[in-house]
């Protein structure tokens, strides 16, 4: 579960994760990444699309009146994990302990260990234009082959590729961030898209990603997936640890309060462990995610 800043400061009051602010818009020629309203995300994935859609309606049901929808999402697989544009999504994620490293705030915001940022984005495509282009100029947008998925060689690879402006090197260091991203559609509403989830210990990455994507690096070097692909929306979020919402769980406002009339609370202290669940019981079993 992510919760924006506003809503952070409702529910919880200070302090608050250092770096969790409102989503940043961008706007670059014709290119704009939106930000748009939000107070919560859950982010509900498995193999099953069953299981997830009776969390969902568990978790509404618990929540009442005390929110009101500002969207649903229902992405799916598609063949090899690719996006609707035909492209392997995902390749380059990292895995293991680097994959904890990514996405785990740290010692540096102590009482929000555990917890990570996460930057939403609902983007549509142009799939007519998109699908007009040729194979090999798609593979150099995106900066991987089609069909084998295989990076191109950076003799071939344009700067503006999108696995290019999206290596971020700082002190010599590759930083990465985590994406889960789904294709989502409604084929005879000609309804193609794509949700961008981004997971990241400093939402900076995702910042820097989406400055050099949408201005360029440098400015107008852009990404031209952008000229067929145009976000909805636009959010930032925090989701904290499991740890800190069983300690904060007792202090949050009854179910069916509305945010807004929620009093600013203090901050969570550390202390025995409270329920501070949902109240719909667990659909934990071996169905993977
Ligand atoms: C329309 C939306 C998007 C689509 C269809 C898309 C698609 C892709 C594809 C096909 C790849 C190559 C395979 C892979 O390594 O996963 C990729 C890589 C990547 N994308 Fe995106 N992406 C989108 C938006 C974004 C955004 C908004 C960001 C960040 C703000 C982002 C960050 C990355 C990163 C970090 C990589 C890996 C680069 C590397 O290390 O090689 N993408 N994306």
């Amino acid at each position: 579960m992510g919760i924006g800043s506003d809503a952070w400061d409702e529910l919880f009051g200070q302090p608050r994760p250092a770096e969790l602010h409102p989503f940043r818009e961008i706007k670059a020629g014709s290119r704009h990444a939106v930000a748009t309203p939000g107070d919560l995300l859950f982010h509900i994935r498995a193999k099953r699309m069953d299981l997830c859609f009776e969390l969902a309606t568990q978790i509404m049901a618990r929540l009442g009146e005390a929110v009101s929808l500002v969207d649903e999402v229902h992405g799916f697989r598609y063949f090899d994990d690719r996006d609707l544009i035909g492209f392997v999504d995902g390749t380059e994620n990292p895995t293991a302990q680097t994959a904890i490293d990514t996405a785990y705030v740290g010692p540096e915001d102590a009482l929000f260990a555990g917890g990570s940022y996460v930057v939403v984005q609902k983007y549509l495509h142009d799939m007519a234009g998109w699908n007009a282009l040729s194979t090999e100029a798609q593979e150099r947008i995106i900066g991987r082959t089609k069909l084998s998925d295989i990076e191109l060689d950076d003799a071939v690879k344009p700067t503006s590729a999108h696995n290019a402006l999206t290596t971020i090197i700082e002190g010599g260091q590759e930083i990465k961030i985590i994406r889960d991203n789904m294709p989502f559609g409604r084929a005879a509403g000609k309804e193609f898209g794509t949700y961008f989830i981004g997971y990241a210990r400093s939402p900076r990455t995702i910042e820097q990603m989406l400055e050099n994507m949408f201005v360029g690096r440098p400015p107008g070097n852009y990404d031209r997936l952008l000229d067929f692909s145009f976000p909805q929306t636009g959010n930032l979020f925090f989701a904290p640890s499991a740890t800190f919402l069983e300690n904060v769980g007792n202090d949050a406002p009854p179910a069916g309060q509305k945010l807004s009339d929620a009093h600013a609370r203090a901050a969570p202290q550390p202390g025995p462990k409270r329920d501070g669940s949902l109240g719909i019981g667990s659909l934990k079993g071996d169905h993977g995610s």
